[in-house]
């Protein structure tokens, strides 16, 4: 209804224009230029035609409000992540910062982090073991599901912290967290080992 509006008037004003309604010239639009003044006629705009220019302005200003709380968004965004350290077979360390919401497997690819991962997060290997260095972040966790114990119960160097890394989700509780990679994992596409059926 209001762009309706909007739309009318603007047609009004360019038929006003083009009638010359817009008469009254004021002599103040003076310019200076390399060569000498300028002179820049200012017409005074009907009242009906500044409505419209104030209506397009709060318009474009509208516009810019949202870029701005799109900033904010982001800016946000950017604060919901999480702390998380890889320590390596070597005992080498690599922190990085993980997105809520999206697994510990994913994170270490995107960070070149050497996590195998063979299955792609389908549960169907344990190369993506990682263990939890710390009691108190494991209990954080959500309870792994049957497919993952199963998967689990054949990883390489299980211990009682150990998780598959594509089952372990950042949030904001796992700030801070600590994963070991095993030192060698157990592929069983690789290793020609069949899993027995349940
Ligand atoms: Fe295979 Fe996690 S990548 S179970």
């Amino acid at each position: 209804m209001f762009v309706s509006k909007l739309s009318k008037l603007g047609v009004r004003v360019l038929k006003e224009l083009s009638r010359g309604k817009c008469t009254s010239v004021t002599r103040t639009g003076y310019l200076q230029r390399p060569h000498g003044y300028f002179w820049r006629p200012q017409f005074e705009l009907q009242p009906e035609i500044k409505v419209f220019e104030d209506a397009m302005f709060q318009k474009h200003h509208h516009f810019s409000s949202t870029t701005t709380s799109n900033t904010c968004k982001e800016g946000n965004e950017e604060k919901e992540k999480i702390s998380v350290t890889f320590v390596d077979k070597d005992g080498e360390e690599k922190h990085i910062k993980v997105p809520i919401g999206m697994s510990m497997l994913e994170a270490a690819h995107e960070n070149d982090i050497e996590l195998e991962g063979a299955c792609e997060g389908s549960l169907a290997c344990s190369t993506c073991h990682v263990i939890v260095m710390d009691m108190n972040y494991y209990n954080k966790l959500e309870d792994p599901t049957d497919e993952e114990n199963d998967m689990l119960d054949l990883a390489f160097g299980l211990t009682e912290t150990s998780r598959l890394g594509c089952q372990v989700i950042a949030k904001p509780e796992l700030d801070g967290v600590r994963l070991a990679i095993p030192a060698a994992t157990r592929n069983f596409a690789v290793d020609g080992f069949v899993p027995k059926p349940h």
